[in-house]
């Protein structure tokens, strides 16, 4: 069972590889096939944490070595707080301690963090040398090692540094999530119920079909494979469609306008990314059918998946309504002062839109709070 998906970028085309226990043939992937090989430089540098490399480092280590690279290693602290510029320097520094060269390739092993440092790593490192994504987070494998968006965090704002750097190579071993923590899995859930909503209805459909959604162990193999698969062709399309984000790469912001401004409100600690993106995703659904974009049902449909996955369908408690609203036009996505969502038509399908009347996001705010005043 295994899925080689392309990513047709003219400049940079490559594949999306998901193999159960390819962890230990990562040396022999990076060699690239007899019609397309890789021809990556001897030196490797590996990054990870240690709650990562702990599980899989030497494994990754091994397989490389065993393929005849030259490895480093660059241990970096665990956590969103550690993806800062800071941090960053000990990458830079790993490279010129072990002398890697422009031929050369950074190997994220780990989640979106990992993944978002090393690439924007590479992509400066030289002005530019080889990553490779060999992402273990579910989030990271969905969504966050596909696309080429690398970058790290202003004390002021999330993601605000970085650059497009797209890998040589995705490598996903769906085995390592069996140690991910079961909060991780699921938020990383509402980004794939995400890509049922605005792209794949047969996506949406194989999720409805599952009895559970909220661990793991909840799901076979060939499920799993198929989660994996079709959330890596939607991202791989829209990607090879808009690769810098002049339009149609924005509908993958689908739940994230009222998701980020839940996050930054509750300061990053009481909602995960994931969970403040399901809270999105229901407002989304519910602004769409107030404006007649969308079936109620579908709507229901939705939340029912959400609410299947053990995720939020409901704004945290005390967090203000006025604030959101103010929090949305400092939104990244706000252009010209209007704010932009994207919104369902159908199931599979989205558009992008700034044409939301605040009072309809203000009443569906007020239909999603929890608090005593909602
Ligand atoms: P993360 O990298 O912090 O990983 C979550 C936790 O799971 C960490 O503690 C990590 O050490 C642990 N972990 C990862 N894999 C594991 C495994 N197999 N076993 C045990 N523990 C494991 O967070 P994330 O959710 O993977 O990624 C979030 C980051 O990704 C954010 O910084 C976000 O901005 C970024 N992101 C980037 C893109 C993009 O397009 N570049 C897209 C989405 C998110
Ligand atoms: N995670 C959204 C994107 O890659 O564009």
């Amino acid at each position: 069972m295994q899925s080689v998906i392309p990513v047709h970028l003219p400049q940079h085309a490559y594949s999306v590889v998901i193999a159960p226990g390819s962890l230990d043939h990562l040396g022999t992937w990076m060699q690239g096939t007899e019609a397309h090989p890789l021809k990556f430089g001897q030196h490797v540098l590996v990054v990870s944490n240690p709650a990562v490399f702990e599980h899989y480092g030497d494994r990754a280590t091994a397989a490389l070595a065993q393929a005849g690279f030259a490895v480093s290693t660059c241990i970096l602290p665990d956590g969103e707080q550690y993806k800062t510029l800071d941090t960053l320097s000990k990458i830079y520094d790993a490279a010129l301690t072990n002398r890697l060269e422009r031929s050369s390739t950074f190997v994220a092993l780990g989640g979106g963090v990992i993944g978002d440092m090393t690439g924007f790593a590479a992509a400066t490192w030289l002005r530019g040398v080889n990553v490779v994504q060999v992402p273990t987070s579910l989030l990271a494998m969905v969504d966050a090692a596909i696309g080429g968006k690398t970058g790290v965090n202003h004390p002021n704002g999330k993601n605000l540094i970085g650059a497009f750097h797209q890998p040589r190579l995705v490598l996903i071993d769906p085995h390592v999530l069996q140690t991910l923590p079961v909060r991780e899995f699921r938020a990383a859930i509402a980004e794939v119920i995400k890509y049922g909503v605005i792209w794949d209805a047969d996506l949406f459909a194989q999720l409805e079909a599952a009895p559970r959604l909220d661990q793991l162990a909840a799901l076979d193999e060939s499920l799993l494979q198929e989660i994996l698969t079709r959330s890596c062709q939607a991202k791989a399309h829209v990607v090879s469609k808009d690769e810098k984000e002049a339009g149609l790469r924005a509908i993958l912001n689908y739940g994230h306008t009222i998701g980020h401004a839940v996050e930054s409100l509750t300061g990053y600690q009481v909602v995960n990314h994931g969970e403040a993106v399901a809270i999105g995703m229901v407002a989304a659904g519910r602004i769409a059918v107030a404006l007649n974009l969308w079936r109620e049902t579908d709507a229901q449909r939705q939340d029912a998946l959400i609410q299947n996955a053990g995720l939020p369908t409901r704004l945290p408690a005390g967090i203000d309504i006025d604030a959101i609203l103010v929090s949305l036009q400092s939104d990244k996505k706000v252009k010209s002062g209007q704010v932009r969502f994207v919104l369902p038509t159908q199931i599979g399908a989205a558009i992008v839109t700034d044409q939301v009347p605040t009072n309809v996001i203000r009443t569906v705010l007020q239909q999603l709070s929890t608090s005593v005043h909602g």
